[in-house]
């Protein structure tokens, strides 16, 4: 078997990061997204994976390389417009040969891996099987309506949906998807849609096998999602404790604090992760947060962040909450009169004053 994973797209809802940034390596718990998909993967037994890459291409590939290190092997394919997820799967012909293949959206979580439905697809193999997972808001999503346990019509999002089950973003083929993803047209948003080639497959009386997902799964292309993913990461984690943390600090509950972060006169209450060369002064870092790698923070507290890298947040008379802060960003007093707010903010950024 083969993977798929899918790391192109412009991540819109999370700008101004992803002008500059693919959404798949944000980190949750300092670890991109991305690199959970690859683990799952490869715990399931699969080396030979494919990565459709668009505009942050090179990001992708710097950061994962050959795969050598999670010990798979990468193929990168190159999808210069984002033409659909089902499009990917057109593209993908070449590598996917007639091999079966699972299809991994790569901003998506799922908790506990994928190994348990490898299995289940490698003993029944169906044509396809699909993970659903009961929402709240199934409209944003591909929504399943079932019948007796059999899917009976896909809809990609519905105005009015059938269910509350959402199509998951982690799916497995055999070969004859390559002729639904040929067969189907682009949908009213211009994109050839994973979720009409699954329902062309259902027209044709392929059999398409149902998963419902009862563990935590999230789809990371908003604020929110990106927040309660990094929670439920870290909340996973142990206290690990290798960075320097002086006699005046306390780290209370689960806290990993990496090699070469310093941490001084600072109260770092977990689940929180603080990232290699990263140093905490005379601050607090409350519950939820992941400060990543050589980021700076002096006199503020933080609480339900992600900060990322070689940041500096400085002096911030107020608690900062709720954020996602991207990389090289400075937060800080300018102790100056007159007491003004000076802003250089990237286009789409989004600043919550008291
Ligand atoms: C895509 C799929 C959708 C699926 C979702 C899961 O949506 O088109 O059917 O439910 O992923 O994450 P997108 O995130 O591209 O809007």
């Amino acid at each position: 078997m083969k993977a798929l994973i899918l790391s192109g797209g412009k991540g819109t809802r999370l700008r101004p990061i992803t002008h500059t940034s693919a959404k798949q390596l944000l980190p949750v718990a300092n670890k991109p997204i991305l690199f959970y998909a690859i683990e799952a993967i490869r715990d399931s037994g699969i080396r030979d994976i494919g990565i459709i890459v668009g505009d942050t291409a090179e990001e992708v590939r710097n950061a994962v390389s050959d795969g050598r290190r999670f010990g798979v092997e990468v193929t990168y394919i190159q999808q210069d417009e984002p033409l659909g997820l089902a499009h990917a799967v057109l593209i993908a012909r070449d590598f996917l040969k007639d091999e079966p293949f699972v299809m991994y959206l790569g901003d998506n979580l799922i908790k506990g891996g994928i190994t348990g439905l490898v299995e289940q697809f490698k003993q029944q193999s169906p044509n396809s099987q699909i993970l659903l997972a009961h929402v709240r808001n199934p409209s944003q999503f591909g929504v399943a309506e079932l019948r007796d346990s059999q899917v009976v019509r896909l809809e990609e999002k519905p105005a009015s949906p059938k269910s509350d089950l959402a199509l998951v973003g982690v799916y497995m083929f055999d070969k004859n998807i390559h002729a639904a993803v040929r067969a189907i047209r682009p949908s009213k948003r211009g994109e050839l849609e994973i979720t009409d080639a699954i329902q062309w497959l259902i027209d044709n009386d392929l059999r398409v096998l149902p998963h419902i997902v009862t563990g935590w799964w999230k789809d990371t292309g908003r604020l929110e999602d990106m927040l309660e993913a990094n929670r439920m990461m870290l909340d996973t984690y142990e206290t690990d404790v290798r960075g320097d943390v002086d006699e005046h600090s306390r780290v209370e509950f689960k806290v990993v604090v990496e090699k070469g972060a310093v941490v001084r006169h600072s109260t770092i209450r977990g689940p929180a992760a603080i990232g290699s060369g990263a140093k905490i002064i005379n601050s607090y870092i409350g519950p939820f947060t992941s400060i990543s790698s050589d980021t700076q923070i002096i006199n503020s507290e933080i609480e339900h962040s992600i900060i990322l890298e070689n940041c500096l947040i400085e002096d911030v008379g107020i608690k900062i909450e709720d954020s996602l802060v991207g990389r090289n960003a400075e937060v800080k007093r300018l102790n100056e009169k007159p007491r003004v707010y000076r802003l250089l903010l990237g286009d789409n950024s989004k600043v919550g004053l008291p």
